[in-house]
């Protein structure tokens, strides 16, 4: 829960709809009142029957502005001093407006799409696009492609009638024959040109659902896909896209912007890409789940309990060092002899931008020297929780002796090793100490006691 100090002054937005439980919708709209300093707080609020008279009361009851979702969509229109054109054509409204009269209804789902995807450089304009399902996504994905100047629309569904009625409505509403409707199984007939492919079926959201058409083939047509589901992360589709090294999303960015798009009519205010790139990491975090990075002086196990967390949590594990090596394809060893450790820690850099962007529900393991950089260190802790795997000089030297693959360490004598790693951990302490949130000790354990010391915290 959020420290918020709620006064007589702040204002209230919410979301009515049944069940509420599971919205994502507080965390958009209070992060984003958060950091715009706006005094106003965002609720759930089960609306079972009676919609109608929900949004009178919210009217009565001073309410700015309210997200609407299932099964209230197309119900709430008859509550509404007035319905916005495109909502009126989509047959849904999810977001209401307070005027003077009463609420005005508008859809913020189709131009939260349009924003996810043009961010991505993606335009409908002139293009062939795919529609897989025929339901109430669908149809608002049908009238974007429609509306941005699609030069064809082909809309394919496993009830073939239910894609027919709706192709009819819309090409009566948009004036011409550009969507198509088809029943999946007659996907042969789509022409074999470059098109945006969005899923718009239920598939996907059940574990063992597979795709609406399995024909391998099919999918080359995509240069862009889409699937409108965002949990899970990775449905057959998405899987499918990445198979095909073709560039993809989930439904993840449309909930950010069409809660972002509400924002933006409910205030007045325009919320910036760098403002939404924070609110999507964020909730991607919330549902998907947080990263845990160990940090620490070579030998201090990083590795070995980073996996050993990893699956004991179920979470997925990456090494930055084997990732480096991997994508440089060449050993840290010779990365420092031949381009120079500056050249390495520009590499690290690179690679956390890339991981605080990205990396969700994952444990991570890190090169002993990546918190030297101050840019580093922020980015760790921009990145997840940050946990020092500390050992003493004694149980760093039993653990480091024998390995010949750390080339700060080479050194004559075992006595000189000693006086090297001494240095080292004195040096860095302060480091590691400042990106850290948590600091866990290893000397004497195992590395199952250090992992479930860490679960246990985290
Ligand atoms: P939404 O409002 O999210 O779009 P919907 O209106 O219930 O959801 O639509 C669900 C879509 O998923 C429909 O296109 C449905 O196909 P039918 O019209 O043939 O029912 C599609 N769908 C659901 N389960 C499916 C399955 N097992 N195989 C193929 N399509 C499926």
């Amino acid at each position: 829960m959020q420290n918020k100090n709620i006064t007589g002054l702040t204002g209230v937005l919410g979301l009515i709809g049944n069940p509420v439980r599971h919205t994502m919708s507080p965390l958009i709209h209070n992060t984003l009142s958060e950091e715009l300093g706006q005094d106003l707080c965002y609720l759930p609020f089960p609306v079972e029957q009676d919609v109608t008279a929900a949004v009178k009361g919210a009217f009565h009851l001073g309410i700015r502005g309210l997200n609407v979702t299932v099964p209230h969509k197309t119900a709430v229109m008859e509550a509404l001093a007035e319905v916005d054109e495109n909502a009126r054509i989509i047959g849904a409204v999810n977001t209401l407006v307070r005027t003077e009269n009463g609420y005005k209804g508008y859809n913020t789902d189709m131009p939260g799409l349009l924003r996810a995807i043009s961010i991505r450089g993606i335009s409908l304009k002139g293009q062939q696009v795919i529609v897989l399902g025929a339901g109430g996504a669908s149809r608002a994905v049908c009238t974007l492609a429609l509306s941005e100047g699609a030069a064809s629309v082909w809309l394919l569904n496993r009830t073939a009638a239910k894609a027919e009625q709706m192709a009819e409505e819309l090409n009566r509403h948009f004036e011409g024959n550009r969507l198509k409707a088809l029943a999946a199984s007659d996907f042969r007939k789509v022409p074999g040109v470059p098109s945006v492919m969005f899923q718009c079926t239920s598939l996907g959201l059940k574990e063992g659902d597979g795709l609406l058409i399995e024909d391998e083939n099919f999918y080359h047509k995509a240069t862009y896909g889409y699937d409108l589901i965002y949990n899970p992360a990775v449905t057959p589709f998405i899987r499918k896209m990445n198979e095909n090294a073709t560039p993809c999303d989930n439904g993840l960015s449309m909930l950010l912007y069409q809660g972002i798009i509400a924002y933006e009519l409910w205030t007045g205010l325009s919320v910036s890409e760098e403002l939404a790139e924070r609110v999507y990491t964020k909730l991607k975090r919330s549902i998907y789940g947080e990263n845990l990075i160990l940090v620490g002086y070579m030998g201090c196990g990083k590795s070995t309990v980073g996996r050993e967390l990893a699956e004991s949590q179920g979470m997925h594990f990456l090494d930055t060092d084997s990732m480096i090596e991997e994508r440089e394809d060449c050993s840290i060893r010779e990365l420092f002899e031949e381009r120079g450790e500056a050249a390495f820690r520009d590499l690290e850099t690179g690679l956390l931008k890339h991981l605080s962007d990205s990396a969700v529900n994952t444990v991570i393991a890190t090169g002993g020297g990546i918190v030297l950089r101050k840019e580093n260190r922020e980015l760790l802790r921009k990145t997840g929780t940050v946990i020092w795997l500390k050992a003493s000089v004694e149980e760093t030297l039993g653990r480091v002796k024998s390995d010949t693959s750390r080339p700060l360490l080479d050194s004559a004598s075992e006595q000189e090793l000693a006086g090297k790693v001494e240095r080292m951990l004195q040096e860095r302490g302060a480091a590691y100490e400042s990106a850290a949130d948590e600091i866990v000790s290893t000397d004497g354990k195992t590395v199952e006691e250090i992992s479930r010391e860490i679960s246990r915290i985290y």
